[in-house]
Protein backbone atom coordinates (compact mmCIF):
# COMPACT_ATOMS: atom_id res chain seq x y z
CA UNK A 1 0.00 0.00 0.00
CA UNK A 2 2.70 2.30 0.70
CA UNK A 3 4.38 1.78 -2.53
CA UNK A 4 2.06 3.62 -4.93
CA UNK A 5 3.59 7.61 -5.55
CA UNK A 6 0.64 8.87 -3.41
CA UNK A 7 0.94 6.99 -0.20
CA UNK A 8 4.99 8.05 -0.73
CA UNK A 9 4.11 11.87 -1.68
CA UNK A 10 1.37 12.39 1.36
CA UNK A 11 3.88 10.44 3.89
CA UNK A 12 6.30 12.90 2.70
CA UNK A 13 4.26 16.02 3.35
CA UNK A 14 3.12 14.62 6.69
CA UNK A 15 7.04 14.15 8.18
CA UNK A 16 7.73 17.88 6.46
CA UNK A 17 4.53 19.32 8.13
CA UNK A 18 5.41 17.26 11.75
CA UNK A 19 9.38 19.32 10.82
CA UNK A 20 8.07 22.43 9.89
CA UNK A 21 5.86 22.00 13.23
CA UNK A 22 8.09 21.21 15.51
CA UNK A 23 10.60 24.03 14.30
CA UNK A 24 8.09 26.63 14.50
CA UNK A 25 7.34 25.67 18.34
CA UNK A 26 10.36 25.69 19.28
CA UNK A 27 11.62 28.93 17.26
CA UNK A 28 8.46 30.36 18.96
CA UNK A 29 9.17 29.33 21.71
CA UNK A 30 12.71 30.70 22.51
CA UNK A 31 11.69 34.35 20.60
CA UNK A 32 8.82 34.59 23.01
CA UNK A 33 11.15 33.58 26.14
CA UNK A 34 13.58 36.33 25.04
CA UNK A 35 10.71 38.55 24.67
CA UNK A 36 9.53 37.90 28.01
CA UNK A 37 13.30 37.59 29.49
CA UNK A 38 13.93 41.23 28.09
CA UNK A 39 10.80 42.78 28.91
CA UNK A 40 10.55 41.57 32.50
CA UNK A 41 14.22 42.53 33.24
CA UNK A 42 13.74 45.84 31.79
CA UNK A 43 11.21 46.49 34.07
CA UNK A 44 12.59 45.21 36.68
CA UNK A 45 15.87 46.82 35.98
CA UNK A 46 16.22 49.21 38.97
CA UNK A 47 14.56 46.99 41.65
CA UNK A 48 17.84 46.10 43.21
CA UNK A 49 18.30 50.08 43.69
CA UNK A 50 14.76 50.73 44.72
CA UNK A 51 15.08 47.89 47.48
CA UNK A 52 17.72 49.43 49.19
CA UNK A 53 16.25 52.48 48.96
CA UNK A 54 12.87 51.97 49.96
CA UNK A 55 13.61 49.20 52.66
CA UNK A 56 16.68 51.73 53.99
CA UNK A 57 19.31 48.85 53.76
CA UNK A 58 21.76 51.59 53.56
CA UNK A 59 22.21 53.86 56.37
CA UNK A 60 24.74 56.31 56.99
CA UNK A 61 27.17 54.59 54.29
CA UNK A 62 26.89 51.26 55.77
CA UNK A 63 24.88 48.15 54.92
CA UNK A 64 21.87 47.86 57.67
CA UNK A 65 22.03 44.14 58.49
CA UNK A 66 18.47 43.95 60.37
CA UNK A 67 17.15 45.90 57.80
CA UNK A 68 18.69 43.11 55.32
CA UNK A 69 16.79 40.75 57.32
CA UNK A 70 13.63 42.01 57.71
CA UNK A 71 13.64 42.35 53.64
CA UNK A 72 14.54 38.75 53.42
CA UNK A 73 12.04 37.34 55.93
CA UNK A 74 9.45 39.56 53.94
CA UNK A 75 10.28 38.56 50.35
CA UNK A 76 10.00 35.16 51.39
CA UNK A 77 7.02 35.36 52.74
CA UNK A 78 5.23 37.89 50.79
CA UNK A 79 6.50 38.13 47.69
CA UNK A 80 8.57 34.72 46.80
CA UNK A 81 8.78 36.02 43.02
CA UNK A 82 12.11 37.34 43.74
CA UNK A 83 14.90 35.92 45.70
CA UNK A 84 17.61 38.37 47.62
CA UNK A 85 20.92 37.83 47.78
CA UNK A 86 23.63 39.79 49.35
CA UNK A 87 27.19 38.75 47.56
CA UNK A 88 30.65 39.72 48.17
CA UNK A 89 33.03 41.53 45.81
CA UNK A 90 34.00 38.57 44.11
CA UNK A 91 30.39 36.32 43.64
CA UNK A 92 30.39 34.49 46.90
CA UNK A 93 26.58 34.37 48.59
CA UNK A 94 27.17 36.14 51.72
CA UNK A 95 23.43 35.78 53.38
CA UNK A 96 20.33 35.40 51.34
CA UNK A 97 15.92 35.20 51.81
CA UNK A 98 15.38 31.64 50.26
CA UNK A 99 14.63 28.61 52.18
CA UNK A 100 18.61 27.65 53.27
CA UNK A 101 17.47 23.84 51.72
CA UNK A 102 16.75 25.16 48.19
CA UNK A 103 20.35 27.24 47.44
CA UNK A 104 22.68 25.00 45.68
CA UNK A 105 24.94 27.39 45.18
CA UNK A 106 27.82 29.07 47.02
CA UNK A 107 28.99 31.85 44.68
CA UNK A 108 27.94 33.09 41.45
CA UNK A 109 29.39 34.26 38.75
CA UNK A 110 30.50 37.81 38.71
CA UNK A 111 30.52 38.13 34.38
CA UNK A 112 26.92 38.82 34.00
CA UNK A 113 26.87 41.35 36.99
CA UNK A 114 29.86 43.02 35.61
CA UNK A 115 27.97 43.58 32.32
CA UNK A 116 24.36 44.14 33.85
CA UNK A 117 26.15 47.14 35.93
CA UNK A 118 27.93 48.93 32.36
CA UNK A 119 24.22 48.70 30.90
CA UNK A 120 25.07 45.84 28.49
CA UNK A 121 22.30 44.81 26.16
CA UNK A 122 18.78 43.29 27.99
CA UNK A 123 18.73 40.01 28.41
CA UNK A 124 21.56 39.48 30.46
CA UNK A 125 21.00 35.81 32.89
CA UNK A 126 22.73 35.56 35.81
CA UNK A 127 23.30 32.50 37.81
CA UNK A 128 20.48 31.01 39.71
CA UNK A 129 21.64 29.90 43.27
CA UNK A 130 18.89 27.60 43.48
CA UNK A 131 19.96 25.26 40.74
CA UNK A 132 24.04 23.95 39.50
CA UNK A 133 22.68 25.13 35.89
CA UNK A 134 19.58 27.19 35.93
CA UNK A 135 20.52 31.09 34.63
CA UNK A 136 17.54 33.58 35.11
CA UNK A 137 17.34 37.78 34.78
CA UNK A 138 18.71 39.51 37.95
CA UNK A 139 18.80 43.23 38.88
CA UNK A 140 22.09 43.94 40.74
CA UNK A 141 22.97 47.22 42.89
CA UNK A 142 26.58 48.05 44.64
CA UNK A 143 25.98 48.45 48.32
CA UNK A 144 26.51 50.59 50.19
CA UNK A 145 27.24 52.89 47.18
CA UNK A 146 28.80 52.39 43.69
CA UNK A 147 32.05 54.27 44.49
CA UNK A 148 32.64 52.63 47.78
CA UNK A 149 31.36 48.80 47.16
CA UNK A 150 31.11 46.28 49.69
CA UNK A 151 28.76 43.95 48.11
CA UNK A 152 26.22 43.21 45.45
CA UNK A 153 22.39 43.40 46.31
CA UNK A 154 21.69 40.58 43.49
CA UNK A 155 18.04 39.94 42.79
CA UNK A 156 16.93 37.40 41.01
CA UNK A 157 13.64 37.14 39.09
CA UNK A 158 11.75 34.33 39.83
CA UNK A 159 8.57 34.02 38.67
CA UNK A 160 8.85 36.07 35.43
CA UNK A 161 9.62 33.45 33.34
CA UNK A 162 8.32 30.65 31.38
CA UNK A 163 10.69 27.15 31.79
CA UNK A 164 8.30 24.92 29.13
CA UNK A 165 6.54 25.11 26.28
CA UNK A 166 3.64 23.84 28.04
CA UNK A 167 3.92 26.31 31.12
CA UNK A 168 3.83 29.09 28.38
CA UNK A 169 1.15 27.68 26.44
CA UNK A 170 -1.02 27.01 29.71
CA UNK A 171 -0.12 30.11 30.71
CA UNK A 172 -0.97 32.82 28.40
CA UNK A 173 -4.69 32.65 25.95
CA UNK A 174 -2.76 34.34 23.31
CA UNK A 175 -0.54 31.42 22.77
CA UNK A 176 -3.15 29.19 23.39
CA UNK A 177 -5.17 30.97 20.63
CA UNK A 178 -1.90 31.13 18.10
CA UNK A 179 -0.85 27.14 19.01
CA UNK A 180 -4.46 26.33 17.79
CA UNK A 181 -4.48 28.43 14.80
CA UNK A 182 -1.00 27.20 13.97
CA UNK A 183 -2.09 23.36 14.25
CA UNK A 184 -5.07 24.60 12.21
CA UNK A 185 -3.37 26.18 9.66
CA UNK A 186 -1.04 22.83 9.53
CA UNK A 187 -4.42 20.56 9.16
CA UNK A 188 -5.83 22.15 6.13
CA UNK A 189 -2.03 22.64 4.25
CA UNK A 190 -1.82 18.49 5.09
CA UNK A 191 -5.73 18.26 3.85
CA UNK A 192 -4.76 20.79 0.70
CA UNK A 193 -2.04 19.04 -0.20
CA UNK A 194 -3.22 15.72 -0.09
CA UNK A 195 -6.18 16.75 -1.87
CA UNK A 196 -3.57 18.36 -4.85
CA UNK A 197 -1.39 14.85 -4.37
CA UNK A 198 -4.58 12.97 -5.45
CA UNK A 199 -5.62 15.36 -8.46
CA UNK A 200 -1.96 14.68 -9.90
CA UNK A 201 -1.58 10.97 -9.21
CA UNK A 202 -4.60 10.30 -10.42
CA UNK A 203 -3.40 11.49 -13.43
CA UNK A 204 -0.70 9.37 -13.71
CA UNK A 205 -2.42 6.41 -12.63
CA UNK A 206 -4.27 7.21 -15.71
CA UNK A 207 -1.19 6.98 -17.94
CA UNK A 208 -0.20 3.96 -16.40
CA UNK A 209 -3.46 2.12 -16.50
CA UNK A 210 -3.18 3.27 -20.16
CA UNK A 211 0.14 1.83 -20.97
CA UNK A 212 -0.93 -1.18 -18.85
CA UNK A 213 -3.88 -1.85 -21.17
CA UNK A 214 -1.48 -1.35 -24.17
CA UNK A 215 0.79 -3.48 -22.83
CA UNK A 216 -1.52 -6.27 -22.31
CA UNK A 217 -3.31 -5.88 -25.89
CA UNK A 218 -0.16 -6.79 -27.15
CA UNK A 219 0.77 -3.47 -28.35
CA UNK A 220 -1.63 -3.65 -30.88
CA UNK A 221 -4.59 -1.64 -29.20
CA UNK A 222 -4.24 1.81 -28.07
CA UNK A 223 -7.28 3.34 -25.85
CA UNK A 224 -7.79 6.86 -27.10
CA UNK A 225 -10.29 9.74 -26.09
CA UNK A 226 -8.58 10.93 -23.32
CA UNK A 227 -10.11 14.26 -22.06
CA UNK A 228 -7.50 17.14 -23.65
CA UNK A 229 -6.38 18.69 -20.64
CA UNK A 230 -5.20 22.62 -21.10
CA UNK A 231 -2.27 22.49 -18.63
CA UNK A 232 0.36 21.15 -20.99
CA UNK A 233 2.67 20.52 -17.79
CA UNK A 234 5.16 17.71 -18.32
CA UNK A 235 2.01 14.68 -17.36
CA UNK A 236 0.56 15.92 -20.13
CA UNK A 237 3.67 16.01 -22.70
CA UNK A 238 4.05 12.37 -21.35
CA UNK A 239 0.70 11.71 -22.32
CA UNK A 240 1.15 12.75 -25.66
CA UNK A 241 4.31 11.36 -26.02
CA UNK A 242 3.00 8.30 -25.19
CA UNK A 243 0.43 8.65 -27.34
CA UNK A 244 2.43 9.00 -30.44
CA UNK A 245 4.64 6.38 -29.97
CA UNK A 246 1.94 4.12 -29.25
CA UNK A 247 0.38 5.00 -32.77
CA UNK A 248 3.75 4.33 -33.94
CA UNK A 249 4.28 0.82 -32.40
CA UNK A 250 0.92 0.11 -33.77
CA UNK A 251 1.61 1.56 -37.35
CA UNK A 252 4.55 -0.22 -37.58
CA UNK A 253 3.38 -3.85 -36.05
CA UNK A 254 0.18 -3.21 -38.77
CA UNK A 255 3.11 -2.40 -41.41
CA UNK A 256 4.93 -5.80 -40.41
CA UNK A 257 1.89 -7.62 -40.49
CA UNK A 258 1.02 -6.78 -43.96
CA UNK A 259 4.17 -7.40 -45.35
CA UNK A 260 4.06 -10.48 -44.08
CA UNK A 261 0.68 -11.07 -45.39
CA UNK A 262 2.11 -9.83 -48.81
CA UNK A 263 4.96 -11.97 -48.65
CA UNK A 264 2.30 -14.86 -48.15
CA UNK A 265 0.44 -13.72 -50.63
CA UNK A 266 3.90 -13.27 -53.19
CA UNK A 267 5.25 -16.83 -52.42
CA UNK A 268 1.24 -18.29 -52.72
CA UNK A 269 1.27 -16.17 -56.20
CA UNK A 270 4.83 -17.11 -57.74
CA UNK A 271 4.13 -20.86 -56.81
CA UNK A 272 1.10 -21.18 -58.53
CA UNK A 273 2.72 -19.02 -61.78
CA UNK A 274 5.58 -21.26 -61.81
CA UNK A 275 3.72 -24.35 -61.44
CA UNK A 276 1.94 -24.13 -64.27
CA UNK A 277 4.73 -23.73 -66.72
CA UNK A 278 6.79 -26.65 -65.01
CA UNK A 279 3.63 -28.67 -65.30
CA UNK A 280 3.24 -28.17 -68.61
CA UNK A 281 6.53 -28.42 -69.53
CA UNK A 282 6.59 -31.28 -67.82
CA UNK A 283 3.77 -33.06 -69.47
CA UNK A 284 5.37 -32.19 -73.36
CA UNK A 285 8.56 -34.33 -71.59
CA UNK A 286 6.76 -36.42 -70.40
CA UNK A 287 4.83 -37.14 -73.55
CA UNK A 288 7.56 -37.04 -75.67
CA UNK A 289 9.79 -39.93 -73.58
CA UNK A 290 6.84 -42.20 -73.68
CA UNK A 291 5.73 -41.98 -77.05
CA UNK A 292 8.96 -41.11 -79.07
CA UNK A 293 7.95 -43.72 -81.03
CA UNK A 294 4.46 -43.13 -81.96
CA UNK A 295 4.67 -39.82 -82.40
CA UNK A 296 5.62 -38.42 -86.31
CA UNK A 297 8.64 -36.21 -86.99
CA UNK A 298 6.52 -32.74 -87.17
CA UNK A 299 4.37 -33.68 -83.59
CA UNK A 300 7.74 -34.55 -81.80
CA UNK A 301 9.16 -30.81 -82.97
CA UNK A 302 5.67 -29.58 -82.15
CA UNK A 303 5.85 -31.07 -78.77
CA UNK A 304 9.51 -29.60 -78.38
CA UNK A 305 8.57 -26.11 -79.53
CA UNK A 306 5.67 -25.83 -77.09
CA UNK A 307 8.00 -27.26 -74.10
CA UNK A 308 10.87 -24.55 -75.25
CA UNK A 309 8.07 -21.77 -75.16
CA UNK A 310 7.18 -22.97 -71.11
CA UNK A 311 10.37 -23.34 -70.50
CA UNK A 312 11.32 -19.36 -71.98
CA UNK A 313 7.50 -18.16 -70.21
CA UNK A 314 9.57 -19.56 -66.72
CA UNK A 315 12.85 -18.00 -67.63
CA UNK A 316 11.50 -14.66 -67.91
CA UNK A 317 8.91 -15.21 -65.00
CA UNK A 318 12.15 -15.79 -62.97
CA UNK A 319 14.56 -13.41 -63.99
CA UNK A 320 11.94 -10.49 -63.69
CA UNK A 321 10.77 -11.73 -60.37
CA UNK A 322 14.72 -11.53 -59.60
CA UNK A 323 14.51 -8.02 -61.14
CA UNK A 324 11.78 -6.38 -59.09
CA UNK A 325 13.28 -7.90 -55.70
CA UNK A 326 16.44 -6.52 -56.51
CA UNK A 327 14.65 -3.10 -57.24
CA UNK A 328 12.93 -3.28 -54.17
CA UNK A 329 15.81 -4.09 -52.28
CA UNK A 330 17.75 -1.08 -53.18
CA UNK A 331 16.66 2.27 -52.21
CA UNK A 332 18.92 4.35 -54.30
CA UNK A 333 20.76 3.33 -57.49
CA UNK A 334 24.36 4.01 -58.24
CA UNK A 335 24.52 4.14 -61.98
CA UNK A 336 23.45 7.15 -62.06
CA UNK A 337 24.37 8.94 -65.21
CA UNK A 338 23.13 12.29 -67.09
CA UNK A 339 21.90 11.19 -70.47
CA UNK A 340 19.26 11.86 -73.84
CA UNK A 341 15.99 10.34 -73.60
CA UNK A 342 14.52 11.98 -76.84
CA UNK A 343 17.50 9.32 -77.92
CA UNK A 344 16.80 6.72 -75.73
CA UNK A 345 12.82 6.87 -76.72
CA UNK A 346 13.82 6.53 -80.37
CA UNK A 347 15.92 3.61 -80.10
CA UNK A 348 13.36 1.54 -77.91
CA UNK A 349 10.71 2.66 -80.57
CA UNK A 350 12.87 1.47 -82.90
CA UNK A 351 13.17 -2.06 -81.43
CA UNK A 352 9.08 -2.18 -81.30
CA UNK A 353 8.68 -1.12 -85.12
CA UNK A 354 9.08 -4.58 -86.34
CA UNK A 355 6.74 -6.14 -84.03
CA UNK A 356 4.19 -3.45 -84.53
CA UNK A 357 4.18 -3.65 -88.30
CA UNK A 358 3.67 -7.63 -88.22
CA UNK A 359 0.03 -6.33 -86.83
CA UNK A 360 0.09 -3.11 -88.84
CA UNK A 361 -0.03 -1.41 -86.41
CA UNK A 362 0.52 2.06 -86.71
CA UNK A 363 3.66 2.80 -83.66
CA UNK A 364 3.92 6.99 -83.92
CA UNK A 365 6.32 8.73 -81.98
CA UNK A 366 6.29 12.69 -80.99
CA UNK A 367 8.80 14.45 -79.78
CA UNK A 368 9.00 18.03 -79.22
CA UNK A 369 12.75 18.59 -78.17
CA UNK A 370 15.50 16.72 -79.96
CA UNK A 371 17.71 17.43 -76.87
CA UNK A 372 16.56 16.19 -73.60
CA UNK A 373 18.61 15.35 -70.66
CA UNK A 374 17.64 13.42 -67.18
CA UNK A 375 19.82 12.04 -64.64
CA UNK A 376 19.33 8.21 -63.91
CA UNK A 377 20.12 4.63 -64.37
CA UNK A 378 19.97 4.30 -68.67
CA UNK A 379 19.04 0.66 -68.62
CA UNK A 380 16.49 0.72 -66.09
CA UNK A 381 14.36 3.97 -67.91
CA UNK A 382 14.62 1.66 -71.29
CA UNK A 383 12.77 -1.12 -69.33
CA UNK A 384 10.68 0.85 -68.11
CA UNK A 385 9.76 2.12 -72.11
CA UNK A 386 9.94 -1.57 -72.90
CA UNK A 387 7.16 -2.74 -70.34
CA UNK A 388 4.46 0.50 -71.42
CA UNK A 389 5.12 -0.16 -74.74
CA UNK A 390 4.79 -4.37 -74.46
CA UNK A 391 1.77 -3.19 -72.68
CA UNK A 392 0.28 -0.94 -75.52
CA UNK A 393 1.60 -3.53 -78.10
CA UNK A 394 0.09 -6.73 -76.38
CA UNK A 395 -3.38 -4.64 -75.91
CA UNK A 396 -3.68 -2.31 -79.30
CA UNK A 397 -5.93 -4.89 -81.92
CA UNK A 398 -4.86 -5.11 -85.28
CA UNK A 399 -4.26 -2.24 -87.41
CA UNK A 400 -4.69 0.17 -84.50
CA UNK A 401 -2.80 2.84 -82.90
CA UNK A 402 -0.14 3.51 -80.57
CA UNK A 403 1.00 7.31 -80.14
CA UNK A 404 4.41 7.92 -77.82
CA UNK A 405 4.94 11.13 -76.70
CA UNK A 406 7.96 13.20 -75.34
CA UNK A 407 7.23 16.58 -74.06
CA UNK A 408 8.18 18.46 -71.08
CA UNK A 409 7.32 21.91 -68.37
CA UNK A 410 9.15 23.76 -66.61
CA UNK A 411 9.87 21.04 -63.77
CA UNK A 412 9.12 17.86 -65.39
CA UNK A 413 9.50 15.39 -69.05
CA UNK A 414 6.57 13.42 -69.52
CA UNK A 415 6.28 10.81 -71.64
CA UNK A 416 2.85 9.23 -72.67
CA UNK A 417 2.14 6.12 -73.91
CA UNK A 418 -1.59 6.36 -75.51
CA UNK A 419 -2.95 2.33 -77.24
CA UNK A 420 -6.58 1.59 -78.58
CA UNK A 421 -6.83 -1.37 -76.53
CA UNK A 422 -9.59 -2.50 -74.08
CA UNK A 423 -8.75 0.33 -71.60
CA UNK A 424 -8.55 -0.66 -67.70
CA UNK A 425 -12.14 -0.78 -65.30
CA UNK A 426 -12.10 2.16 -62.78
CA UNK A 427 -11.48 -0.41 -59.96
CA UNK A 428 -8.61 -2.31 -61.37
CA UNK A 429 -6.86 1.24 -62.28
CA UNK A 430 -4.92 0.98 -58.52
CA UNK A 431 -4.58 -2.57 -58.49
CA UNK A 432 -2.52 -3.07 -62.17
CA UNK A 433 0.95 -1.72 -60.56
CA UNK A 434 0.61 -4.66 -57.92
CA UNK A 435 2.80 -7.35 -58.16
CA UNK A 436 1.22 -9.98 -60.32
CA UNK A 437 -1.80 -8.38 -60.54
CA UNK A 438 -3.27 -8.81 -64.53
CA UNK A 439 -6.75 -7.37 -65.14
CA UNK A 440 -9.70 -9.88 -65.04
CA UNK A 441 -10.25 -10.07 -68.55
CA UNK A 442 -7.01 -10.78 -69.16
CA UNK A 443 -6.50 -13.06 -66.78
CA UNK A 444 -5.34 -16.41 -68.95
CA UNK A 445 -3.16 -17.92 -65.27
CA UNK A 446 -1.86 -20.39 -68.25
CA UNK A 447 0.55 -17.51 -68.89
CA UNK A 448 2.62 -16.25 -66.19
CA UNK A 449 3.02 -12.46 -65.73
CA UNK A 450 1.75 -9.38 -63.90
CA UNK A 451 5.22 -8.23 -63.13
CA UNK A 452 5.38 -5.63 -65.71
CA UNK A 453 4.05 -2.11 -64.10
CA UNK A 454 5.22 -3.31 -60.82
CA UNK A 455 8.70 -3.09 -61.88
CA UNK A 456 7.99 -0.24 -63.59
CA UNK A 457 6.52 1.62 -61.10
CA UNK A 458 9.14 0.57 -58.73
CA UNK A 459 12.04 2.30 -61.37
CA UNK A 460 9.77 5.45 -61.15
CA UNK A 461 10.34 5.57 -57.70
CA UNK A 462 14.04 5.10 -57.42
CA UNK A 463 14.25 8.09 -60.42
CA UNK A 464 11.84 10.61 -57.86
CA UNK A 465 9.42 9.99 -60.76
CA UNK A 466 5.51 9.17 -61.15
CA UNK A 467 3.38 6.65 -63.53
CA UNK A 468 0.19 7.24 -63.96
CA UNK A 469 -2.33 6.01 -65.77
CA UNK A 470 -5.76 7.65 -67.36
CA UNK A 471 -8.43 4.74 -69.27
CA UNK A 472 -12.07 4.57 -69.81
CA UNK A 473 -13.33 0.58 -70.71
CA UNK A 474 -13.41 0.80 -74.71
CA UNK A 475 -11.18 3.77 -75.11
CA UNK A 476 -7.49 2.63 -74.82
CA UNK A 477 -5.54 3.94 -71.79
CA UNK A 478 -3.00 6.47 -71.67
CA UNK A 479 -0.17 5.66 -69.49
CA UNK A 480 2.26 8.57 -68.37
CA UNK A 481 5.33 8.63 -66.76
CA UNK A 482 6.88 11.41 -64.96
CA UNK A 483 10.76 12.73 -64.71
CA UNK A 484 12.17 15.99 -62.59
CA UNK A 485 13.87 17.66 -64.85
CA UNK A 486 17.97 17.96 -64.23
CA UNK A 487 18.83 21.76 -64.58
CA UNK A 488 22.84 21.63 -65.98
N1 LIG B 1 -2.14 -0.78 -72.05
C1 LIG B 1 -2.99 -1.48 -71.31
N2 LIG B 1 -4.30 -1.59 -71.67
C2 LIG B 1 -5.16 -2.31 -70.91
N3 LIG B 1 -4.80 -2.99 -69.79
C3 LIG B 1 -3.53 -2.92 -69.40
C4 LIG B 1 -2.55 -2.17 -70.12
N4 LIG B 1 -1.38 -2.32 -69.49
C5 LIG B 1 -1.60 -3.11 -68.43
N5 LIG B 1 -2.89 -3.48 -68.36
C6 LIG B 1 -3.51 -4.30 -67.31
O1 LIG B 1 -2.66 -4.34 -66.21
C7 LIG B 1 -2.27 -5.67 -65.90
C8 LIG B 1 -0.87 -5.71 -65.34
O2 LIG B 1 0.07 -5.34 -66.33
P1 LIG B 1 1.55 -5.87 -66.25
O3 LIG B 1 2.33 -5.28 -67.34
O4 LIG B 1 2.00 -5.61 -64.85
O5 LIG B 1 1.35 -7.39 -66.38
P2 LIG B 1 1.13 -8.23 -67.68
O6 LIG B 1 1.37 -7.37 -68.87
O7 LIG B 1 -0.18 -8.91 -67.56
O8 LIG B 1 2.27 -9.33 -67.58
P3 LIG B 1 3.83 -9.10 -67.82
O9 LIG B 1 4.03 -7.65 -68.10
O10 LIG B 1 4.47 -9.55 -66.56
O11 LIG B 1 4.11 -9.97 -68.95
C9 LIG B 1 -2.42 -6.40 -67.20
O12 LIG B 1 -2.64 -7.77 -66.96
C10 LIG B 1 -3.65 -5.72 -67.77
O13 LIG B 1 -4.82 -6.23 -67.21
MG1 LIG C 1 3.13 -6.18 -69.18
Amino acid sequence: MFRTLYAKLSLSLIALLIIMGIFYTLLSFSTARYYFQETSQNLNLDLAQNLVADQKLVQDGQINKTALSNTFMKYMVINPSIEIYLLDLTGNILSYSADPGQVKRNSVSLKPIKAFLNGKKLPLLGDDPRSHERQKIFSVTPVPSATEAEAYLYVVLQGTQYDTVEQLIKESLLWKQTGLAFIGSLSIGLIIGLLLFKKLTKRLNHLSEKIGQFHDSDFSFLVTGDKTSKSNDEIDQLNQTFNQMAQRIVSQLNELKQQHNLRSELVANVSHDLRTPVAILHGYLETLDLKVNQLSAIEQRDYIKQALLSSERLNRLISELFDLASLEARDSLNNMESFNLSELAHDVIQKFQLKAKERQINLTMKITEAALFVRGDIALIERLFENLLGNALKFTPNQGHIDFCLKTNEKKIIVSIKDEGPGIPKDEIEKIFERFYQGKKNNNRAKPGGLGLAIARRIADLHGGNINVESRPGQGAVFTFSLPKVTH
